[in-house]
């Protein structure tokens, strides 16, 4: 399993709209094992196709305390959304950032797996909070573009310096 690197915001290439997956072949299999051992030794509970760089609609979650249960979702749709929550989210694409965004808080998502078969999974609270989240970037949407345009443009900054101090090692 390969460890990929992980686009940091606010990277054009995060904006790039996901295709379809039509063929579910063993490079798709490899991608969600890659993106699944990446996301765990990020540490993270979440990672989009998107995020690093396959621009494919790909997801892989798991918000489990143990880190044993691996969602995957390819072609993700929500097909029911009711409720709302307002819960802390962060990013592996924007670390060590942190703020409030309003979602459902209910949700009904159709996908496949990695085998091509067909499924559907009900969530609430943190998971059905990260699969929105996660379906987001593959519409090119991080969740700070949810923030007031004071947020944006204060986080771009912290960004834009934190990959300044980075270059400089
Ligand atoms: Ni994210």
């Amino acid at each position: 399993m390969a460890l990929l690197t992980i686009l940091e915001y606010p990277d054009a290439r995060l904006k790039r709209i996901a295709a379809p997956v039509t063929e579910f072949t063993p490079a798709i299999k490899k991608l969600v094992d890659d993106m699944a051992h990446t996301m765990y030794e990020a540490p993270g509970i979440g990672l989009a196709a998107t995020q690093v760089d396959v621009h494919k609609r790909v997801i892989v979650i798991d918000t489990s305390e143990a880190k044993n249960d691996l969602k995957v979702f390819i072609n993700p749709e929500i097909i029911v959304a009711d409720g709302e929550i307002v819960g802390e989210e962060g990013c592996l694409s924007v670390p060590e950032y942190y703020e409030s965004v309003r979602r459902a808080a209910h949700v009904v998502v159709r996908a496949h797996d990695v085998t091509g078969k067909s499924f559907e999974l009900e969530a609430t609270e943190l998971l059905a909070v990260c699969i929105q989240h996660e379906m987001d970037h593959l519409k090119g949407i991080v969740f700070v573009e949810h923030l007031s345009q004071l947020k944006q443009i204060r986080i771009k900054n912290k960004m834009k310096k934190r990959h300044r101090e980075a270059e400089r090692v």
